[in-house]
């Protein structure tokens, strides 16, 4: 799958990264995902010192690839970044507040920090506070939603706006397409939320789960109706059975709704969950855990099941590639028409005989070396028209090897921008209908006039030829000699039958 900067900048694989989901992350979701290449990210916001360290150490124990920790900053949580960066946590996570003062101590640290922005003045602010990375999460996310603008329009504002920070898209992103969507958009990575709440290592309930995989985009509300222990903070969590109850009531405000106060769950230690908590169902909770707010963005469409991390991994990776692969159908074909030309040119241009070069038929035609002289200004003008300058200029003849050497360089060098990600600055059409088909013609020329200085290039079969795409040199492959008679093997092809009558 496609390179981003952000993998460079973050030492990771593939530009994935799983998303802080609260007291679902734990080291097991981190290592699986980070060890497959992408970026796990353990969210420390709601537990102990102690527990901290223990889950950072526990994650170190399972993988040795680069992950990160995210901490929610509306409260002074200064003390629990101090723990994850003296147990060697390199790149830190910032959402809901203003990040100077965490930015600056884990600069100090030789962390890189990523701060999730809401809207184009949040993201530009935070660069100015000197975050290193910027996530814009669209209004369709899950959790708790910074912002108001969706993900297709937030994107390349804030990608434009704060360019050159790379920007990591959140917010409705399920799939390899959503994946793909979001680099053609700007971004240089995808933020994967609610799709790896429903992962086997997510530490969310079983019902949570389950209600992810039943769910479609309209189950899920924007509202801040879970606002016991975070107030005033828009979230989108599935349409559940407190939800419905307090919508069938009127929606009244905070402090008039139903059954306010109400435990409706336990933790482990038998500390109660009351109704409208902002905690998540977690899978160490008993009791009504349907009637706690799970958290799901408008991307809970797109799930159908809960997977093992490392195959929700495998299949973002698969399916982003296959939409990259589509998208390069065309630049994949001109590469093979290249390599084509290579391959026929290679026979027409190997052992010339002595003084074929400046071999004439006629005082209108060109000799051999002039035409390839003109094959290999056919490509230095095929390169100039890629990058945008449509520059020809003619060139004299030179030794039949140099020429040959010359033209091959050429190619490649055409080649090697349509195997770069640089962008074409023409369309494929033009480069095939221009260069490429000029210097097929001239190939079929050469190959005439060898046979009329009696040393005939031998045809061939050539669907069947090896030819490889990126194989754009002299050293191609020798032909298959399926016409020759001495090496014929099979029946010939192209052989007129006679007829009975
Ligand atoms: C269950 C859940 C918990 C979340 N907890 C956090 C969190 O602790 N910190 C944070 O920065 N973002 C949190 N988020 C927001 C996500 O990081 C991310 O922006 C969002 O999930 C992206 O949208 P998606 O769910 O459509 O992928 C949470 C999201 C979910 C679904």
């Amino acid at each position: 799958m496609v390179r981003t900067v952000l993998c460079d900048l973050l030492g990771i694989d593939v530009p994935i990264i799983q998303a802080p989901i609260g007291s679902a992350t734990g080291p097991e979701l981190v290592a699986a995902v980070s060890n497959a290449g992408g970026l796990g990210m353990l969210s420390v916001t709601w537990r102990t010192p102690d527990e901290i360290r223990e889950l950072l150490r526990e994650t170190f124990s399972l993988t040795t690839r680069p992950f990160g920790i995210n901490l929610v900053i509306n409260n002074d949580v200064h003390d629990k970044l101090e723990i994850c960066l003296e147990e060697g946590v390199k790149i830190v996570s910032l959402f809901w507040g203003e990040p100077g003062r965490y930015i600056e101590t884990s600069h100090r640290a030789g962390a890189v920090v990523i701060h999730s922005a809401g809207s184009v003045a949040e993201a530009s602010e935070a660069v100015k506070a000197g975050a290193d990375i910027i996530v814009a999460q669209g209004w369709e996310a899950g959790g708790h939603v910074r912002g108001t603008v969706s993900t297709m329009v937030l994107v390349p504002t804030i990608a434009d706006a704060i360019a050159p920070t790379p920007v990591i898209a959140a917010g409705g992103i399920a799939d390899g397409r959503g994946i793909a969507a979001a680099l053609a958009l700007g971004a240089s990575g995808a933020w994967l939320g609610t799709r790896f709440v429903a992962s086997e290592e997510a530490r969310a309930h079983e019902i949570y789960k389950q209600r992810l995989g039943w769910a479609n985009a309209e189950d899920t509300a924007y509202s801040e109706l879970f606002d016991v222990g975070w107030e005033n903070a828009p979230h989108r969590a599935l349409r559940n059975s407190t939800y419905k109850m307090w919508e069938s009531s009127g929606s009244p405000p905070s402090g008039r709704r139903p059954n306010e106060g109400e435990a409706v769950a336990q933790r482990p230690d038998g500390t109660p969950v009351v109704r409208y908590s902002s905690s998540m169902p977690t899978d160490s909770m008993s009791g009504d855990v349907e009637a706690l707010v799970m958290y799901a963005g408008q991307s809970v469409e797109l799930v159908r099941e809960t997977r093992p991390a490392a195959a929700i991994m495998e299949q973002l990776k698969t399916e982003s590639e296959h939409v990259f692969d589509r998208a390069d159908s065309e630049r994949q074909f001109l590469r093979h028409a290249i390599s084509t030309l290579a391959y026929r040119a290679g026979k027409v241009l190997r052992d010339a005989p002595a003084g074929f070069a400046s071999f004439k038929i006629g005082e209108a035609s060109r000799t051999p070396a002039q035409i390839l002289a003109h094959m290999g200004d056919l490509f230095d003008w095929a390169l100039s028209m890629a990058i945008g300058e449509e520059k020809w200029s003619d060139s004299e003849p030179i030794a039949w090897d140099e020429g040959s050497a010359r033209f091959f360089e050429a190619l490649g060098k055409v080649d090697g921008h349509l195997a770069s990600s640089l962008p074409l600055a023409c369309s494929y059409g033009k480069i095939f209908q221009g260069p490429v088909a000029d210097a097929l013609t001239h190939v079929g020329q050469l190959a005439m006039l060898r046979r009329l200085a009696g040393t005939s290039v031998r045809g061939e079969n050539y669907s069947r030829a090896e030819i490889i795409v990126g194989r754009v040199g002299p050293e191609q492959s020798p032909g298959r000699r399926e016409f020759d008679r001495e090496n014929e093997t099979g029946p010939i092809i192209f052989e007129r039958k006679e007829t009975s009558e």
